[in-house]
């Protein structure tokens, strides 16, 4: 492994949100909300993304969006009219929660993705904004409940490596088609040397080692994508930036991440990312397992 002196690497303070996608999977919810508003138990998905990001050390919060995502911008605003009518009722415990909402001015910045092209598209869509910097990416689909923030796990791990590291999990051979997968030239435990990835490859897929939507990435990366090369499915692919760096030893990190992942872009993800956070709420846990255990009964004794 290349071991790059902790001087070297620039601090990771910028990260960015895909979040333009126009979330077919989940119509008709999808016609009036984006997806990433759509909630678990009773915060939006984006909203687990911005707090891991926060809890990594992330300053700047650039948002790649599209047409009909305004409701994102509201989101994140302050609500004048609701925050005065909450602390006329002496509501307190609800003023807190929402201050976890408001972002502070400058600290987030929206760009536009005005054609589908890919999510590398996405990404380079940002470059004026994220400069000449390594720089977070977060996929909001990709919720991963762990205890010390997946990003943050990273960033301590990019501050020993440098290069570009992605996040990486395990997955069923069959299930490969659906992500990025890694070739690996070194397995060390945590981390992994990347020599190749392929996006979402149809037969031999290199290994069973998925990339999970979590990237720190170099500027390199964003001139990569400036050449706009279409890949699987005809979209830019960040994956294809990200595996011209691979040629290169020490370009390129896996890191096995430590934390459960759920797959909130597909609705069997989302309904079990729903039951885990629910269980997991001290307020909720008792009834619900209570529930649950009853629905279970209920569907044996059904059968
Ligand atoms: C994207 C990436 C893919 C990655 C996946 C993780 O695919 O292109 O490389 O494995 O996220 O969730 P998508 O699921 O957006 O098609």
């Amino acid at each position: 492994m290349r071991k790059t002196t902790k001087s070297k690497i620039k601090k990771v303070t910028k990260a960015v949100f895909p979040v333009a996608g126009m979330g077919t999977r989940f119509l008709p919810a999808t016609k009036a909300i984006p997806k990433e508003i759509m909630t678990l138990v009773d915060r939006p998905l984006i909203q687990y993304a911005i707090d891991e990001a926060r809890a990594a050390g992330i300053k700047e919060f650039i948002f790649v969006t599209a047409r009909g995502k305004s409701a994102l911008e509201d989101y994140f605003d302050h609500s004048p009219e609701l925050e005065s009518a909450l602390r006329r009722a002496g509501k307190d415990d609800l003023l807190e929660i929402l201050r976890d909402t408001n972002m502070d001015s400058g600290a987030i910045a929206y760009v536009r993705q005005n054609r589908a092209l890919g999510l590398g598209h996405a990404v380079w869509c940002a470059k004026r904004l994220i400069g000449d910097e390594p720089f977070a990416v977060l996929l909001p689909d990709d919720v991963i409940a762990a205890d010390k923030p997946v990003l943050q796990q990273m960033i301590e791990a990019y501050e020993q490596t440098g290069g570009n590291m992605v996040a990486a999990m395990e997955v069923p051979m069959e299930k490969t088609s659906s992500y990025g997968v890694l070739q690996v030239t070194e397995d060390m435990g945590s981390i992994l040397q990347v020599g190749g990835m392929v996006e979402k490859p149809k037969e031999n897929p290199p290994s069973n080692l998925a990339v999970i939507g979590r990237y720190i990435l170099t500027p390199q990366i964003l001139q990569n994508l400036s050449r706009m090369r279409q890949g699987a499915g005809g979209e830019i692919q960040l994956t294809d930036a990200i595996a011209e760096e691979a040629k290169t030893p020490g370009g390129v990190f896996g890191f096995r991440f430590r934390g459960t992942r759920y797959d909130c872009g597909s609705k069997a993800g989302f309904l079990q990312a729903t039951v885990a956070f629910g269980l997991s709420r001290p307020d909720l846990r008792n009834e619900f397992a209570a529930y649950l255990h009853d629905m279970i009964a209920l569907q044996k004794a059904a059968q």
